[in-house]
């Protein structure tokens, strides 16, 4: 049968997927029968391993009373406003306010626009430029695109978004000159805690804090992109947490709800939440399933059992056994270094490794290469052997 679907990030050639049709925990299996260790969480999310039946209740519970219905003014839900409110609860916000989407790339237009607007009302209508750093992903709409630092990502769709800056992913004093010469007309910088899709770069020591100042001393805002490192990946609630900082506009998706199903937003500080609380001024922003309330149902019962299984504590653990499988994959030569926090980690090889994609995936192990390195962002709740088989299918295959 001709293939109909044109998959996201694959090659539009290609017919044979693997259909997926069963996941338990941190385990997946295809219409094989053919099991294999989610080493990726699907994709960099599922906090709370597959199959929690808890969750598919507090969905069809909802879906129960009513399915679907906006949070456009005059309408709210009460599914909606206790997910914002257990989000901003555990952010470096709770006294400030939380926009809901659907994905991570919605979240992050949402952020660039909000930071935009932020600048334009205060009658400061230069103040445009984004500045993006090498390496940061951040989702595939127009405005993602525009602000990520990969760079193949953004070739071939003709024009992007006008004023997007790069600065280098690891150098503070470049980012300090670029200040030094565009300050006062840089609006935002974006950037992830740890950048995941560009090959899991954590941040040198005191460079996040020093965007930060950078920001703070030229009037600009800070965007975290917590998409990937929010609800407990990096070992606190968001990446942000980790490393000291705090945003000014914090985007999150992923985790929220594990994927079960799709739930984003925007954290705002309470500054910037302040300056839009004025009588009078219209909102002009918003998605048809903002604030849906079956997709908030599932984040408030994901993040039920993050808190209650102490899943942000357990990242920890689970670093601390895969770090010590990659840590002999060094000893052994089979790898050159080893780097990451929390439960996300990569092996960097120095070579190319996405040829390896399919023989890891033939071994049982749902690994992402990327680049030069192989990413690992497994479920907080996968079992210590499993995580072995993810290192042992890793040693196998580059062997
Ligand atoms: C940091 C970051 N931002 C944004 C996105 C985009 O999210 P989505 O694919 O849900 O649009 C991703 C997706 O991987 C991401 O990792």
């Amino acid at each position: 049968m001709p293939i109909t679907q044109l998959h996201p990030f694959s090659s539009p050639a290609k017919e044979d997927f693997i259909k997926i049709v069963k996941g338990k925990g941190s385990l997946v299996w295809d219409d094989s029968g053919k099991e294999y260790v989610d080493g990726m969480a699907n994709l960099w999310l599922c906090q709370v391993g597959h199959g929690r039946q808890e969750i598919n209740d507090a969905v069809a519970d909802q879906m129960g009373k009513i399915a679907g219905y906006n949070t456009f003014d005059p309408f709210t839900n009460e599914a909606a406003d206790a997910v914002a409110a257990k989000i901003a609860s555990v952010s470096p916000h709770p006294d400030g306010r939380v926009f809901l989407a659907n994905s991570g790339s919605e979240a992050v237009d949402t952020a660039l626009k909000l930071a935009r607007l932020h600048h334009q009302r205060r009658g400061e209508a230069d103040r445009q430029i984004i500045v993006r750093r090498t390496h940061g992903y951040h989702g595939t709409n127009v405005g993602g695109t525009s602000v990520q630092g990969i760079a193949p990502n953004r070739e071939g769709w003709g024009d992007l978004l006008p004023h997007v800056m790069e600065i280098p992913s690891d150098d503070i004093e470049v980012a300090a000159q670029m200040f030094s010469e565009h300050g006062s007309r840089i609006a935002a910088v974006i950037s992830e805690p740890v950048q995941g899709a560009g090959g899991v770069i954590v941040p040198p020591d005191g460079y996040l804090q020093g965007l930060r100042r950078l920001c703070d001393q030229h009037g600009a805002l800070l965007i975290a992109d917590e998409v990937i490192c929010g609800f407990g990946r990096t070992g606190s609630w968001f990446g942000s947490q980790t490393y000291g900082v705090t945003p000014d506009l914090m985007t999150f998706a992923k985790g929220v709800s594990s994927g079960y199903l799709p739930l984003s937003g925007v954290i705002l500080s309470r500054d910037m939440a302040t300056a839009m609380e004025d009588d009078g001024f219209l909102f002009r922003h918003g998605y048809t399933y903002s604030g849906h309330p079956a997709a908030c149902a599932a984040g408030l019962a994901n993040l039920e059992i993050i808190e209650r299984e102490g899943l942000v504590d357990r990242a920890n653990h689970v670093g601390e056994v895969l770090s010590e499988g990659l840590r002999s994959l060094q000893d052994d030569g089979l790898i050159e270094s080893y780097r990451g926090v929390g439960a996300i980690w990569a092996a960097e090889f120095g070579r190319d490794t996405t040829l390896h994609k399919m023989a890891l995936v033939d071994k049982g192990a749902i690994l992402r290469p990327v680049g030069t390195c192989v990413t690992f962002c497994p479920p907080l709740v996968t079992p210590d052997d499993q995580l072995v088989r993810l290192t042992d299918a890793v040693a196998e295959v580059f062997a």
